[in-house]
């Protein structure tokens, strides 16, 4: 049911993204549409569009509804690892199974089409076709995730935490911020696509958040147990920076213990949701495949 859903997801996402990616630039353009369209279409798991679709299928709300959020949220996503992987930051060579955007275009076209993804997230959100007090509200929501106060200030918590010991509270203040904003802020889209009640958006900021710690706490884990072919990125590299994470803090059988906790949790909220119908099913599988990922 989840492989279904997730391929689904690929699919109409990749689709769209072509749509608003086209090739046909002139000379001057080329170079940046061919740069943002290496990375978008590199694969990766289309998880954030995956929970935008799901999320919204679960509080009554069609696929094709949340897709201009899906690509937004994509985009987003795709803009902060072409800039993670910068040698100004995590300096990595490899991402989604290529060499990463700067190595082939160079630094300067990987950090505009950073800077045009990030941009066109916003201008392909203004395509959906949802009322307009419920598109600005997805709008702030998705600003607020991604800025100052979200993602990217996750990632300077993260450059300024490097090569040092860390604690718990530092820690998961960069988990939250880096990633589990944008994954919360997946879940909270369709949530305000649906204007649902303040009850049922504090649940799914629940699920989301315990979710998105979950996940960078695996990403960590498999920094140090997985396989560079598999993750498509070179593993060990947490380390060799000094990076602060869960495995460096506790060691790999405590973070994994976490994980399960968050997950549980994750899942108890969504049992309790009543506003969420039949999709249920899919938003505990998705909990625990991400639990189980091994990329
Ligand atoms: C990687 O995210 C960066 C983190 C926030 C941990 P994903 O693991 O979702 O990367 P892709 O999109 O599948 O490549
Ligand atoms: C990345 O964290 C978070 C963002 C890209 C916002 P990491 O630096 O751990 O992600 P990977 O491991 O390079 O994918
Ligand atoms: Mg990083
Ligand atoms: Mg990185
Ligand atoms: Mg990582």
């Amino acid at each position: 049911m989840l492989d279904q859903f997730l391929a689904d997801t690929s699919q109409l996402v990749e689709s769209a993204m072509d749509r608003w990616l086209p090739l046909d630039q002139n000379a001057y353009l080329a170079p940046l549409f061919e740069s943002m369209r290496y990375s978008v279409f590199s694969g990766g798991k289309r998880l954030r569009p995956a929970l935008i679709l799901m999320v919204g299928e679960a509080l009554g709300l069609s696929k094709e509804s949340m897709l201009p959020a899906a690509c937004a949220m994509e985009m987003i996503h795709t803009y902060s690892l072409i800039h993670d992987d910068l040698p100004a930051m995590d300096n990595d060579d490899l991402r989604r199974g290529k060499p990463t955007n700067h190595k082939v275009f160079g630094e300067a076209t990987a950090i505009l089409a950073g800077d045009a993804l990030l941009t066109m997230a916003f201008q392909a959100i203004t395509d959906s076709p949802l009322p307009a007090r419920a598109v600005i509200a997805m709008i702030r929501e998705l600003a607020v995730a991604s800025g100052a106060t979200g993602m990217v200030g996750g990632q300077v918590a993260d450059m300024l935490e490097e090569g040092k010991l860390g604690e718990e509270e530092r820690v998961n203040f960069i988990h939250q911020h880096k990633t589990g904003a944008l994954i919360r802020a997946a879940v909270l889209l369709p949530g305000h696509a649906a204007q649902v009640d303040e009850e049922t958006m504090q649940r799914l900021s629940s699920y989301g958040e315990s979710i998105g710690l979950a996940f960078q706490i695996v990403d960590d884990i498999l920094d140090v147990v997985g396989d560079t072919a598999i993750l498509g990125k070179t593993a060990g590299v947490d380390a060799k920076l000094q990076k602060a994470t869960y495995p460096a803090l506790y060691g790999v059988e405590v973070s994994q213990q976490l994980v399960r906790q968050l997950t549980d949790a994750a899942i108890g909220v969504i049992n309790e949701t009543h506003r969420l119908n039949h999709s249920k099913a899919l938003l505990i599988e998705l909990a625990n495949f991400l639990r189980d990922r091994n990329h």
